[in-house]
C-alpha cells in the first residue's frame, strides 16, 4: 500500500481505482492547493498527482523523501524539475495524446473568434442591442478561408491544428526541430523558418512546449515581423511570448490582434491586455472538456499504478529513470 497525494479535486472514478488497488489516497476539495499545504502534505507521499499550477521543484522533493512518481495532470511538464526528479530516481508522467484534439479545437475556437471578432460582437450586442443589419458593421473581421496558417511547434497538438486547416483551404507553414513528412503529405504543409512563418502567415498558432529554447521565442523582434493584419494564437505556454512586448506590439497594431489561452505569469493576466476588446482571452482551458479531463485523470492514475508496481507506463516522461529504483 502506498500513500498517494492528489493536489486537486479529481474525477472520483479515477481516484477509486487507486483505492481499489489498496493505496491510501489523500485528496482535497480545493480546486487549487496552496503551496504550504502541498509542501506539508507530501511528507509521506510515494505518489503525487498534481496540476501544472503546482511547482514541483527541489524544495518539494526535499520535503517528500518517499516520493517515487509525480503524475502531472497535463502534457506540459515545465512546472516540474524533471532533471532533479530523474537524479533522485523519481518517475514523472504526463497526459499526452488524450488532450490533443481537444486542445487543437480550442486553438481553432480562438483563431475563429479573433478573426471574426465574435467576443467583441457578442459583448456589443448585449450592451447596445442589435440596431439592424448594416453594410459596414462595427465588427468587420478578416477571412479565415484561404488564409495562411503558421504552426509553431508541429508536434501532436500543432499537427492537429494543421490538419483542421484542410477544410478551410489554408496553406500551412510549420516549424519544429525535425521534419514532419507525414504532415507534409497529409496537409500539404511546408516546413519554414520561424521568421518565414511570422512574415508570411495570417494566423500564427503557438504549440511548442516551454523550455529554455522556447522561453520568449516570440519577443519584440519576432512580433515586428508579423503582418499588421495577422492574428497570434497562443495555446502553448504564456512565457513562450514576451507578454510586455506583446502588449506594446498590439498597441502599435502589429499583429492586429491576439487570442490567448495562456499567460506569462498565470494566474495573473497582463493588465494591458484586459482593456483591449479585440484580444480574446481564455483562462488556460485548452483541454477542458469533461471527456478529456476524465481521460487525463485516468491516464495519470494508469501511470501511478504502473510505477507503484514496478512497470514502465507509456506516459513516462523521464525514460532514463531507473525503474528498478522506483
Ligand atoms: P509535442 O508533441 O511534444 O510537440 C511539441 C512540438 O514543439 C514538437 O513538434 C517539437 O519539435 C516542437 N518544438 C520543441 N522545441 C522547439 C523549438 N525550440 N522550436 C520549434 N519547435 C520546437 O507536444 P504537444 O502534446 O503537442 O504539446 C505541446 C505543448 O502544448 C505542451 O508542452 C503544453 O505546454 C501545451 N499545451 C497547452 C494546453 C492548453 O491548455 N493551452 C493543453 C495541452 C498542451 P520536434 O517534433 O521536432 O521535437
Ligand atoms: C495543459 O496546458 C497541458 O499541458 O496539458
Amino acid at each position: 500500500m502506498a500513500h498517494v497525494f492528489v493536489t486537486t479535486q479529481a474525477f472520483p472514478d479515477a481516484i477509486r481505482r487507486l483505492t481499489e488497488h489498496g493505496h491510501d489516497v489523500h485528496t482535497t476539495e480545493k480546486a487549487l492547493m496552496p503551496r504550504e499545504e502541498l509542501l506539508n502534505g507530501v511528507e509521506q507521499a510515494e505518489a503525487l498527482v498534481c496540476l501544472l499550477a503546482d511547482r514541483v521543484d527541489e524544495e518539494l522533493f526535499d520535503r517528500a523523501p518517499h516520493l517515487r512518481v509525480v503524475a502531472n495532470l497535463g502534457v506540459g511538464v515545465d512546472n516540474i524539475d524533471v532533471g532533479v526528479a530523474t537524479q533522485r530516481g523519481i518517475a514523472v508522467t504526463n497526459t499526452p495524446d488524450v488532450l490533443t484534439e481537444t486542445t487543437a479545437d480550442l486553438g481553432w475556437a480562438l483563431l475563429m473568434a479573433a478573426a471574426r471578432r465574435i467576443v467583441e460582437a457578442d459583448v456589443h450586442l448585449r450592451e447596445h442591442g442589435f440596431p439592424g443589419w448594416t453594410f459596414i458593421p462595427p465588427h468587420l473581421g478578416v477571412d479565415v478561408f484561404g488564409a495562411t496558417l503558421g504552426v509553431v511547434g508541429a508536434g501532436r497538438i500543432g499537427s492537429a491544428v494543421a490538419r483542421r486547416a484542410v477544410g478551410f483551404s489554408m496553406p500551412v507553414l510549420y516549424c519544429a526541430r525535425t521534419d514532419k513528412p507525414e504532415l507534409e503529405r497529409a496537409v500539404g504543409a511546408r516546413r519554414a523558418s520561424l521568421d518565414q512563418i511570422l512574415t508570411e502567415s495570417d494566423f500564427v498558432v503557438l504549440c511548442v512546449p516551454l523550455t529554455e529554447d522556447t522561453h520568449h521565442l516570440i519577443g519584440r523582434r519576432e512580433l515586428a515581423r508579423m503582418k499588421d493584419t495577422a492574428v497570434l494564437v497562443n495555446i502553448a505556454r504564456g512565457p513562450v511570448v514576451d507578454e510586455e512586448a506583446l502588449v506594446e506590439a498590439l498597441r502599435a497594431g502589429r499583429p492586429r490582434t491576439a487570442a490567448l489561452d495562456v499567460f506569462e505569469r498565470e494566474p495573473e493576466v497582463h493588465p494591458g491586455l484586459l482593456p483591449m476588446r479585440n484580444v480574446v482571452v481564455t483562462p488556460h482551458i485548452g483541454s477542458a472538456t469533461e471527456a478529456t479531463r476524465k481521460k487525463m485523470a485516468h491516464l495519470a492514475v494508469d501511470g501511478v499504478l504502473a510505477i507503484l508496481s514496478g512497470r514502465q507506463p507509456a506516459n513516462l516522461v523521464n525514460r532514463e529513470v531507473p525503474l528498478g529504483g522506483v
